[in-house]
């Protein structure tokens, strides 16, 4: 692997502990950083104020995503960048790995003497992870048009707090969201660098730190109600029960069976909500979250149709009814591969696809985009353990700054 001199280790140490402390988690462990909450909102006014000490020009956009621009905005501009927000109680690296390395690029490529011929910016997109509203990747999405803007405004919390409120709230406005393809035409390229969130990077290079992203996994999210009787827990008799927790149960089940079923495939329950919530009652409705994801769109499909059959089978018998809500579905996503080449050819990096979802898969439909991995040892994210050796992270931003380098000419 080709690297440019080591990145400054102090600035990476400071910047990380800028942020250790923010939106910390006491009951899950780890962090929660959601949309528009103050931990993000502390984030957001954390990297205004980085970036401005760079003398980079900060602008939020019209769907709660942050900018910060080296160079007016104009066509051909290379976009970097990541978000800030967490799963709940996610781990440190997931999104600001990717917002600091860029910071610290821009820093690397000053040391350098680096004038871009082309504008540079670094992006912080809005709920990447769909972490408070339910639909991932809001903010790119909004952006480039994937989404229409009334049904998202129209999203709400586990508190019933729409997007709409929330954005008022810290001072957006909502009725401006939207489609903003004036923004997207100038991007040129965009480049995402993530911690990566599996060990395919190992397995492809065990001595490789960096890693180019070639491909992400086909992947949505599926709500499903399940509505039974609400009744007592000691005094309900076996036949008088209508427990709509026992369908939810297959749908766990099922989900796991999936994944010895269908190679390639994984499928999750990782949200229930059972309502009203009672040690001794039987709910009267069971909310639950399906997250699947195949390479194959179709069979992804296949899959969710497969966990929803046993879910109707067991609701029949416990005499329940069953809804299910698609909330997300993206395709296969393909990253342009002759940028991908020019990247594992610069970096000497192995190239490797992604189970996750990314801002770099909603942008890459509109703009050459590529990602770059950072590895992480043990492959757990989406969680506290999620780790990156800070030595690492170094190498991570140096390769960054040689992509930027490479691309800002
Ligand atoms: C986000 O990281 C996702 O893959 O769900
Ligand atoms: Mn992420
Ligand atoms: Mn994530």
């Amino acid at each position: 692997m080709r690297f440019g001199p080591p990145a400054d280790a102090s600035r990476f140490a400071s910047a990380w502990s800028d942020l250790a402390g923010v939106g910390r988690d006491p009951l899950r462990g780890g962090f929660s950083r959601h949309t528009f909450d103050d931990a993000d909102m502390q984030l957001r006014h954390w990297f205004a104020e980085q970036a401005q000490r760079r003398g980079l020009e900060v602008e939020n956009d019209r769907n709660g995503n942050v900018w910060a621009w080296w160079g007016a905005p104009g066509p051909g501009s290379v976009v970097t960048g990541s978000h800030l927000d967490s799963v709940p109680g996610g781990g440190a690296f997931d999104g600001p790995l990717g917002v600091v390395s860029a910071l610290l690029a821009v820093d690397e490529l000053r040391l350098r003497g680096v004038t871009p011929a082309r504008p540079l910016a670094i992006a912080c997109f809005a709920e990447e992870e769909g972490g408070r509203f339910g639909l991932p990747c809001m903010g790119s999405r909004l952006m480039t048009g994937a989404v229409d803007a009334d049904s998202v405004r129209r999203l709400h919390d586990v508190n019933a707090v729409s997007v709409a409120d929330a954005a008022r709230r810290v001072g957006f406005d909502p009725s401006t969201m939207g489609p903003d393809p004036a923004r997207l035409a100038v991007i040129g390229t965009f480049v995402e660098l993530h911690v990566e969130q599996g060990r395919l990077l190992q397995a492809a290079d065990a001595s490789a730190v960096v890693g180019v992203g070639s491909e992400i996994l086909a992947h949505g999210r599926w709500r499903i109600t399940v509505t039974g009787q609400g009744n007592h827990a000691g005094t309900t008799r076996p036949e008088d029960r209508k427990d709509p927790m026992i369908p939810a149960a297959a749908a766990v089940f099922a989900a796991r069976r999936a994944i010895t079923e269908y190679e390639g495939a994984v499928a999750t329950v990782g949200r229930i909500n059972p309502i009203p919530g009672g040690t001794n009652v039987i709910a009267s409705t069971v909310q639950l979250w399906l997250d699947v994801r195949h390479e194959s769109a179709v069979t992804t499909a296949t899959i969710v149709d497969a966990i929803v059959a046993a879910v109707r089978d067991e609701a029949a018998a416990e005499d329940c009814t069953v809804m299910v809500q698609r909330e997300s579905m993206v395709d296969k996503v393909s990253f342009d591969a002759g940028l991908g080449l020019e990247l594992s050819e610069l970096l000497k990096a192995p190239v490797i696809s992604s189970g996750a979802g990314h801002d770099a898969g909603v942008l890459s439909a509109h703009v050459p985009t590529a990602m770059l991995f950072v590895r992480n040892p043990s492959g757990v994210s989406h969680a506290p353990d999620e780790y990156a050796d800070a030595a690492d992270c170094l190498v991570g931003i140096d390769a960054l700054a040689d992509v930027l380098e490479n691309l800002v000419r």
